[in-house]
């Protein structure tokens, strides 16, 4: 019996995620099998307790239920408890533990895939809900100078920005006259087709506008785009932080390459 692990979430039945693990699992020789746990909000421990029970190995938590993870486990990574957000739960220990891998899938798709050291880069962040939380501190570490936390809700931006030294937070508005050399959109923004009011003159030279949203071209990207600067969505994203679930799992890191390759591919 291959041992089980799979996605929940609500929805799920889009994600990438089984087949990203099929594909992992190929290539490492690892007996797992990877599948898509759809269950309404009101369900979600339930719903953990059943698969866990069902002797269900671990879990990759998506949205809307990475703070409520957070909550029910036991036991968290530092970078788990940094986020206060967890996408991957490890079943087979006596306590529910919890991880959070998206912010080092994150810092490897920038760092490794998009050739962008984090070492001393002053990085705009755009939003401040559970996305943002989760890799803030993750960019910190790698190096990133002086990060600039933006929200429409600038309240949220300051509490965010305190749990960094060094870090800002302001309006869109008062970007006006600023210019910065990687801006990462992690609000939701562009899955409703709607754009944060950025000032003209955002993109300095050389400028790389990351989006965290996966899989649709964002207005967000289109307006970077449009004023020359280099974009990437969160596909990379995706598959790193799979990539690194499965490491959590069971102790071997998966290339790739290959994968994101054949996700690209038309
Ligand atoms: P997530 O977990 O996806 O980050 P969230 O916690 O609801 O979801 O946060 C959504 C983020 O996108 C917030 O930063 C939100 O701004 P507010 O804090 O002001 O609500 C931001 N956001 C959503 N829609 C937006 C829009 N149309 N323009 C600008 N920011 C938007």
């Amino acid at each position: 019996m291959p041992d089980r692990y799979a996605v929940i979430g609500h929805p799920v039945a889009h994600s990438r995620s089984p087949w990203i693990h099929a594909q992992f699992a190929r290539a490492t020789g690892e007996d797992i099998e990877y599948g898509a746990i759809d269950v309404p909000p009101a369900e979600f421990a339930h719903a953990v307790e059943r698969f866990r029970s069902q002797s269900g190995k671990g879990l990759n938590v998506t949205l809307p239920f990475k703070l409520e993870a957070f909550r029910l486990c036991a036991e968290t990574s530092a970078r788990a408890a940094a986020a206060q957000a967890v996408n991957t739960l490890v079943l087979d220990r006596a306590h529910l533990y919890g991880d959070n891998t998206d912010g080092a899938g994150l810092v490897r798709d920038l760092t490794v895939n998009l050739g962008r050291p984090l070492a001393g880069e002053r990085v705009l962040l755009l939003g401040a809900g559970g996305a943002a939380q989760g890799v803030l501190a993750p960019l910190a570490e790698a190096g990133a100078a002086g990060i600039v936390i933006a929200n429409r809700t600038v309240p949220r931006a300051e509490a965010l920005a305190r749990r960094v030294p060094g870090a800002e937070a302001c309006g869109f508005d008062a970007l006006a006259g600023r210019s910065f050399r990687l801006v990462i959109n992690a609000t939701s923004a562009g899955l409703q087709g709607e754009l944060p009011p950025l000032p003209p003159g955002l993109f300095g030279a050389g400028a790389l506008a990351y989006d965290m949203v996966y899989g649709r071209d964002t207005e967000f990207l289109a307006m970077a785009r449009a004023a020359g600067a280099a974009t990437a969505d969160g596909l990379g994203m995706l598959v790193e932080q799979a990539a690194e679930s499965f490491l959590v799992w069971r102790g071997v890191r998966p290339e790739t390459r290959a994968v994101l390759a054949a996700l690209r591919a038309p």
